[in-house]
């Protein structure tokens, strides 16, 4: 019995020995197949996963470039699932260069790299624009690779309409029926020749003078695809002359108003009357500029007349804030004579007029002669 029972385990032991050891080995090649195709596999579960919850964006990713060539979602958003449904998870312009090695060095010359770094930028909420800077798909879209898409004037007017309406301006400038009618010339053509991703080549006119003559030379070879090189140095000139006269209206306007700070870098920023009246002029400065050089001179000329009608407005408001500031003074004294002369009825009926005068100016019920004369009349009526 005991004998027949240990001859049972034994055998049972070897048999169970025998199912297990090739089943055991079974799995452990499973299991390193499993880990050896582990992207592969985790590759399957993204796109078949994502054709049912987004399939738009696995559709478009199918038919692009990439699709094509099977560049995985995981090359780009990495095999972490839960890192790519982070919030914050995003796919900068470094993950692109690590196979587009040409297009990140281009892009990283031009000032479209250096757009985060503007002032102000990283305090605001400003990345929707600024974010040129390491988003590739600022122009390209996130999934599909189709250079329709990237060279369309409307993509670059999505951040460049942002003060003066650069793409209308170019749409209707010489240039905009050639474009309407035959796709070219449109802004790749000049600022991104051949592909280039560097944007600042050719922008030629704000350069110190021995760095300027290269990069116009840049630009002029551009044109000379269609021109001759004469008219296109001629139309250019004529820009440069365009932007000087805006320049010396700006800068007369920042002196005039004396305000130390400089206009804000957009106008929908502008706060106070002062900064108001500075960001229209930038405004229709940047308007001189887009005209003049995109061959749009009615767009330029008029806003040249803009800006002087600006400056007027401009120096108005400056003698008014002079007048303010000499009032304020005038009350300052009068304030010191009354403590002096510790307060008479007189001189404080007379500080009181003298208040209700300003505010009647600075609301505008009064104009200018008006508020003169009547503060004068005061003043010689207290014999001050
Ligand atoms: C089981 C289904 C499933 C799998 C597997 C899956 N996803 Fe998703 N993923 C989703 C769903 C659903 C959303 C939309 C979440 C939302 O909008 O709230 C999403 C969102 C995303 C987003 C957008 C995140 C955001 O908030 O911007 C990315 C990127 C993404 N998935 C990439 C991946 C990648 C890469 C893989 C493979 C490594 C993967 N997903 C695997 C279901 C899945
Ligand atoms: C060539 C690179 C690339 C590949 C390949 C790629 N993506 Fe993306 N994907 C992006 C970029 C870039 C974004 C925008 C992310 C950002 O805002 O930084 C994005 C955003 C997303 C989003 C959220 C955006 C939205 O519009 O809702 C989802 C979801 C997503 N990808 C899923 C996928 C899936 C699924 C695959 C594979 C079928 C895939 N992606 C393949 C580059 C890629
Ligand atoms: C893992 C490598 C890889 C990554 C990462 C990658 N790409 Fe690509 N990309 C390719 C390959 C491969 C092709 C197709 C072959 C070719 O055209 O060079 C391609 C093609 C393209 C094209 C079309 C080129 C043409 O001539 O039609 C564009 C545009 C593009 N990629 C942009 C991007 C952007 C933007 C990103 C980042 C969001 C990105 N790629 C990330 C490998 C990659
Ligand atoms: C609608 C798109 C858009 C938004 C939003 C935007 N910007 Fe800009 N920004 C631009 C463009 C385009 C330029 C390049 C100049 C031009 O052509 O108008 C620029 C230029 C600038 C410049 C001058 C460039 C330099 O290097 O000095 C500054 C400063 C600036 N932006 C700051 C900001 C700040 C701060 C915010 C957020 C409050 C902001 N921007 C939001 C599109 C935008
Ligand atoms: C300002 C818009 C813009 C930005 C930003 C941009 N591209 Fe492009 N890209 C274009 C245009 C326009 C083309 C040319 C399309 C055409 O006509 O073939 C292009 C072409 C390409 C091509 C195909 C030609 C080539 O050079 O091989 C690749 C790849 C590419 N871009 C990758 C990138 C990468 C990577 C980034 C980010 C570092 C990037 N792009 C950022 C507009 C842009
Ligand atoms: C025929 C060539 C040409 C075309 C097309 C063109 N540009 Fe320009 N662009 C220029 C020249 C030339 C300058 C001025 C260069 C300089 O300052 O020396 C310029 C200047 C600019 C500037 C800087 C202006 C400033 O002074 O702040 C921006 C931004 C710009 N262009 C964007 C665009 C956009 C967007 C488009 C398409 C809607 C476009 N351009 C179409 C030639 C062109
Ligand atoms: C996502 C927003 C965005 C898009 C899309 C965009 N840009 Fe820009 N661009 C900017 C910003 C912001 C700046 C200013 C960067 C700075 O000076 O800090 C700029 C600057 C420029 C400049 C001035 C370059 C220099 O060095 O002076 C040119 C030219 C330009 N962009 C052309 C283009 C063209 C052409 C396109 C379309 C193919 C385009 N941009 C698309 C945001 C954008
Ligand atoms: C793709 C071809 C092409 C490019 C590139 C091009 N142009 Fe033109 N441009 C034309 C054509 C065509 C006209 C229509 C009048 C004509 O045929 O001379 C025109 C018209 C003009 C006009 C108006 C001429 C007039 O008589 O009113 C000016 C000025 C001009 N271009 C300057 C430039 C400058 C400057 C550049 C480079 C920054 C440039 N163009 C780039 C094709 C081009």
């Amino acid at each position: 019995m005991t004998r027949l029972m240990t001859i049972m385990i034994t055998l049972a032991i070897t048999m169970t020995v025998a199912v297990l050891i090739p089943a055991l080995t079974q799995m452990e090649t499973a299991a390193a197949e499993v880990r050896e195709d582990s992207s592969a596999q985790n590759e399957g579960s993204c796109v078949d996963c994502h054709r049912d919850t987004t399939p738009g964006i696995t559709a478009t990713w199918e038919i692009s470039a990439h699709g094509a060539t099977n560049v995985p979602c995981t090359d780009c958003h990495g095999t972490d699932e839960q890192a790519a449904h982070d919030r914050k998870h995003t796919v900068d312009a470094e993950r692109c260069g690590a196979c587009h090695s040409g297009a990140l060095a281009d892009h990283r010359l031009g000032s479209h790299s250096k757009a985060m770094d503007a002032p102000g930028v990283k305090a605001a909420d400003c990345t929707g624009c600024h974010r040129v800077a390491y988003s590739c798909q600022s122009c390209h879209s996130s999934h599909s690779t189709d250079p329709d898409i990237s060279s369309r004037a409307q993509t670059c007017g999505a951040c460049h309409n942002s003060d003066a309406p650069l793409t209308r301006i170019w749409a209707s400038s010489a240039h905009g029926p050639l474009y309407a009618a035959r796709g070219e010339p449109t802004c790749v053509t000049c600022h991104m020749e051949g592909g280039s991703h560097s944007t600042g080549r050719g922008m030629a006119s704000s350069l110190p003078a021995d760095k300027r003559v290269e990069q116009r030379g840049a630009m002029v070879g551009i044109c000379t695809s269609c021109h001759a090189p004469a008219t296109a140095i001629r139309a250019l000139e004529d820009a440069d002359r365009l932007k000087s006269q805006a320049r010396a209206l700006m800068d007369r306007a920042r002196l005039t108003l004396d305000t130390k700070n400089q206009p804000p870098p957009h106008a929908f920023e502008a706060t106070d009357a002062e900064s108001r009246l500075l960001a229209a002029m930038a405004t229709a400065y940047k308007a001189v500029r887009m005209g003049a050089y995109h061959q749009n001179r009615a767009v330029a000329l008029r806003a040249l007349a803009s800006m002087q009608r600006t400056l007027a407005s401009i120096k108005s408001r400056a003698e008014t804030l002079e007048r303010i500031k000499a009032l304020e003074m005038r009350l300052d004294n009068l304030a010191a004579r009354q403590a002096k002369s510790a307060g008479t009825d007189s001189t404080e009926a007379l500080k009181q007029d003298l208040r209700a005068l300003k505010d009647s100016l600075i609301k505008g019920e009064v104009s200018e002669e008006e508020y003169q004369r009547d503060k004068d009349a005061l003043l010689d009526g207290a014999g001050l």
